[in-house]
Order: structure tokens, then sequence, then C-alpha cells
């Protein structure tokens, strides 16, 4: 395996490759294996959904990607850089480049918005001024100008939601990986946060990688999706494929979240992304 691979992407985002990536965990009585031996490529700039049941090994899989949990075994590979075999302070400095947002948005209470978004560029060693200039940006990408003064309990849980993606985003990272970002919020908020995940990902380039359970958010917004169970991606396949006559999944697991959309309301064909994820919020 050579040094360079796999080659840095062309556009804004960083290419991910996960190379026979596994974790085990030491638990009572024993070992569990939550990630099972995993291969995958994300193209640089592209939003790649990762789905499967709970339990499947889907967050620690994208945690495996920043090493936030460092795999057992196994390579992964960011921009042709192989991020296992750094040293603790090289690492730190990569992570800049990956910026991540939760369920639960994991905000500080005792923070105004500004100040959360902030946060991360300090971590980044950003002086104050600068600190000040960026958040403001960022927090003008995800439409919160107005917000910035305002703390995390006056605010709905979409508002907050955006305040973590501009606190992902001030840091300018290349990737931005997504644990269930919609699952603590209303369908209609699904929509906006969705919106905003693609608005980044078209205008600056970075690379999405999107953890859910819900089949019709990754058909909202993915170009390719991955299939977990028992901590093995069982399948992959670009989201196009949907739209193509005959298509099935391969494995029963991937049938299922495929037919599981009872509850939307829009064609199967992805559409351009704003429709479809108004689509997901049925407006
Ligand atoms: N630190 C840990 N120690 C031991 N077991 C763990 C640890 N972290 C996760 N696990 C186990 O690994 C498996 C996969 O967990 P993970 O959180 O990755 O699943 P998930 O697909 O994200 O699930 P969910 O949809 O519920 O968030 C689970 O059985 C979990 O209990
Ligand atoms: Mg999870």
């Amino acid at each position: 395996m050579s040094e360079t691979y796999p080659p840095p992407a062309a556009a804004g985002g960083s290419t991910i490759r996960l190379e026979n990536v596994g974790t085990t965990f030491t638990v009572a009585g024993g070992s569990f294996t939550a990630v099972d031996d995993v291969s995958l490529t994300i193209p640089g700039g592209s939003i790649q959904g990762i789905i499967g049941f709970s339990g499947a090994g889907k967050s620690t899989l994208l945690r495996n990607i920043n090493l936030l949990e460092r795999p057992t075994s196994g390579r992964v590979w960011v921009d042709g850089e192989d991020l296992t075999a750094l040293d603790d302070r090289a690492l730190r400095r990569r992570r800049h480049g990956i910026g991540m947002i939760f369920q639960h948005f994991n905000l500080l209470n005792n923070l105004t918005a500004a100040q959360n978004v902030e946060l991360s560029l300090k971590f980044a060693g950003v002086p104050g001024p600068e600190r000040r200039r960026r958040a403001a940006e960022a927090l003008d990408v995800v439409d919160l100008a107005d917000k910035a003064g305002t703390y995390p309990a006056k605010l709905s849980g979409g508002q907050k939601q955006r305040v973590a993606i501009a606190r992902a985003l001030a840091t300018n990272p290349k990737v931005l990986l997504c644990d269930e970002p919609t699952s603590a919020v209303d369908p209609r908020t699904t929509a906006s946060v969705l919106q905003y995940l693609t608005d980044v990902n078209r205008e600056f380039g970075i690379t999405v990688v999107l953890v859910t359970h819900e089949m019709n958010v990754v058909k909202a917004i993915a170009d390719n999706v991955a299939v977990m169970e028992s901590g093995r991606v069982v399948e992959q396949f670009d989201l196009t494929e949907l739209a193509r006559p005959g298509f099935a999944p391969a494995t029963a697991i991937g049938r299922y979240l495929v037919s599981d959309d009872v509850e939307l309301d829009r064609p199967k064909v992805r559409a351009a992304a704003p429709a479809a994820a108004q689509a997901v919020a049925g407006v």
C-alpha cells in the first residue's frame, strides 16, 4: 500500500479510506467486536450515509474516522495520510480538519451560541479577535447571526443543531462527521438541518459522513450508503441505484431499510437536495 493512497480529493473535501478497520472492546468476561473488518472509501466532497439498527456499530465506526475511538486493527487514511500512524500532537492538528456533530448537540449551556462556536477555535489555537470574526462567519452560514448572544436554553432544537454545525464548520474542516444529527428534532426541523448539511457540502465541498437509522434521511441527501449489521458493512450502494428499475439491495437488512419509508410523501428518485429535504418534512 503506497503512502499516498488514496489520492487527495480534487474538491474541498477530504477523501477517506477505511482499510480493514476493526474495534474490539474489553468487556466483563471477554471482548466485544463493535466494528468488524470494515473497508470503505468515501470520495472527497461526497455525502456518505451509514445506516443500520441500534448497536450495529455505526457510532463506533464514525468515531474511528477521527480516532476519537482508536481502531484496534486496520488503518484510517484521510487525504492519503494514515491517521493511525500519527503521534498525538499531529493527530490533534489533523482533527481540526474534521468537524463533528451529535444527536444531542453537545453545546455548553453556560456559553452563548457565539461562545460555543468560538470554543472549537480556541482549542485550535486561534487568537481572540480572529476567533470572534470566524465564529460570526460560521453562525452566518447557518443563518443564526441574530442568535450569537443567545444561550442554548433559549434556542430551539433545530437552532441548537445549527449552532453545533457552525461550531464544527468554524475551523474550516474538510470533513463533517454527523452522528444521528436529526434524531432529536421534529420532521420539519430535520429538513432544515439536512438542508444546511447539503449546503455546506455543495458550497464548500466538505465531505459529509452521516450516521442514521432513518433511510429517508439517507435518501434525502446522501450520494452513497453503507449498510451496517453486527459491526460489518454488509453492503454499499450509490443512491441513484434506487431509481434503476429492478434494483434491490443485496441483503435482507438493506431491503428492509429501503422499504421502511411508509411515512414519506416523495418519489423514490433522489431529487435535488432542497426539494428532497423538504420532502422529508412533508412540506
Ligand atoms: N466503550 C464501549 N465498551 C464496550 N462496548 C461498547 C462500547 N462502545 C460501544 N459498545 C458496544 O458496541 C456496539 C456498537 O455500538 P455503537 O454505539 O457503535 O452502535 P450504533 O450503531 O451507533 O447504535 P445506536 O443506533 O443505538 O446509536 C454496541 O453493542 C455497544 O454496546
Ligand atoms: Mg450510535
